[in-house]
């Protein structure tokens, strides 16, 4: 029921610059926005503005810009990589003649179409619901305006009621089946904090190469894909580190991996609510490895972004680790980085070429000293590998 950019639909590209800088980053980020939603980016317009104009976002002249570029190129769609009010969307609608869509709904859009399982479904379903209920409750007080209310229960106004109780009814099975979900999920937090395995996630910005670390510490099949928010649902897996102290490699200490959802600057706020249960799993961590594209001119905004979103869930007091992440194409060497403590601040890696990951496993083996697990002799406790993914469980 969410109006999402057919495959291969042409879209002109809207981003004004209201003089907040970096505005090359945010247009090649915008695009692959674009391109993950399966649209076909045809021209980009731009342009300067002191502050949004509050009838089209764009101001007039720009508009008349916009439906040229509309015209001229054959677009289906406009995409805005901003936030609109629904008055702003309805009156760019009726001005380009064109189906218009803002920042919010493409990543929700994408979420839409990346969710693979039963509570990720739910959980883009209820984000989306409640992003509409916004805009018909808002829609229905501006007719409300527009025909002074008195006698004028049209079929028009009934209709939207009848949508919205809908809606409405919709919007609490959906919190209820996830509060179930979260409810088995906090279940099997206690299972897995009472086995005393360090449990680590993985964060970071969307596309740093979380799911490729992923693969290549556990060596499962995670999605990877050069698209952003290739992986929605948190996936777990045990992995076993050999402690680089004890003699042999013979002894070490068992983690739970996770890979979450990808973070991204402006997460529009009805995700990180939707996706608070998939996030907690990160708060409830005993430690981050914050994984960053090293070789992103925009590395240090988007390490600010997922600093941001931590601090947003609760997350900012658990350990980290920040992994730099494609050194294959910065051309660093493999590292280590301390702090003035001693303690790892920093590991330079590639999880493609497998650069520095045995610098990480040690990295993971001295933080599981220091959050005091307990060290596992191998030999004695055969490790099994385990694999689940979690919402396989709830549905
Ligand atoms: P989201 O699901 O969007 O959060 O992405 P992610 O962080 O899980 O990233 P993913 O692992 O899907 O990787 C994104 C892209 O970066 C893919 O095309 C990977 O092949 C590529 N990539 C990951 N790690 C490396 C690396 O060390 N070097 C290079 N050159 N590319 C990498």
């Amino acid at each position: 029921m969410f109006e999402r950019p057919a495959a291969g639909e042409r879209a002109i590209l809207v981003q004004l610059d209201f003089g907040e800088g970096d505005v090359a980053e945010r247009l090649d980020e915008f695009r692959l926005l674009a391109g993950s939603a399966g649209a076909v980016p045809i021209a980009t317009i731009t342009g300067k503005r002191d502050r949004p104009d509050p009838k089209t976002y764009a101001g007039s002249g720009k508009v008349e810009e916009i439906r040229a570029a509309t015209i001229l190129h054959g677009a289906e769609l406009v995409i805005f990589n901003h936030e609109l009010s629904p008055a702003q969307q309805r009156n760019l609608e009726k001005a380009l003649e064109r189906r218009v869509i803002d920042r919010t709904a493409l990543i929700l859009d994408i979420f839409a179409l990346r969710a693979k399982s039963h509570e990720g479904k739910l959980q883009v379903e209820l984000a989306q619901l409640e992003h509409q209920l916004t805009r018909l409750v808002r829609g229905w007080s501006h007719l409300e305006r527009q025909r002074g209310g008195i006698g004028l229960r049209g079929p028009g106004e009934k209709q939207l009621e009848t949508d919205r109780r809908l809606l409405g009814k919709r919007i609490a099975v959906l919190k209820e089946r996830l509060r179930q979900l979260e409810r088995q999920r906090a279940v099997r937090r206690k299972g897995r904090s009472r086995s005393e395995v360090l449990s680590v996630s993985l964060v970071g910005y969307t596309n740093a190469g979380k799911s490729t670390l992923f693969n290549a510490l556990t060596k499962a099949g995670a999605y990877a894909a050069d698209q952003l928010f290739a992986t929605l649902d948190t996936t777990s897996r045990k992995l076993y580190v050999p402690s680089c102290e004890l003699e042999n490699g013979r002894s070490g200490c068992q983690i739970v991996l996770s890979d979450t959802v990808g973070f991204i600057r402006d997460l529009p706020h009805a995700l990180v609510a939707a996706f608070h249960a998939t996030l907690e799993e990160t708060v409830a961590a005993d430690l981050l490895l914050h994984v960053v594209d090293a070789a992103s001119p925009d590395r240090d905004q988007q390490m600010r972004a997922v600093l941001q979103v931590l601090a947003e869930i609760g997350a900012a007091g658990v350990p980290q680790i920040v992994v730099l992440n494609k050194i294959d194409l910065t051309g660093v060497a493999p590292g280590v980085e301390r702090d003035e403590c001693d303690n790892i601040a920093r590991v330079r890696v590639s999880a493609k070429t497998g650069a520095g990951l045995d610098l990480l496993r040690a990295a993971l083996a001295e933080m599981s000293r220091k959050l005091a697990m307990p060290i596992i002799d191998k030999t004695t406790h055969p490790i099994t590998e385990h694999d689940h993914r979690h919402s396989d469980v709830a549905q």
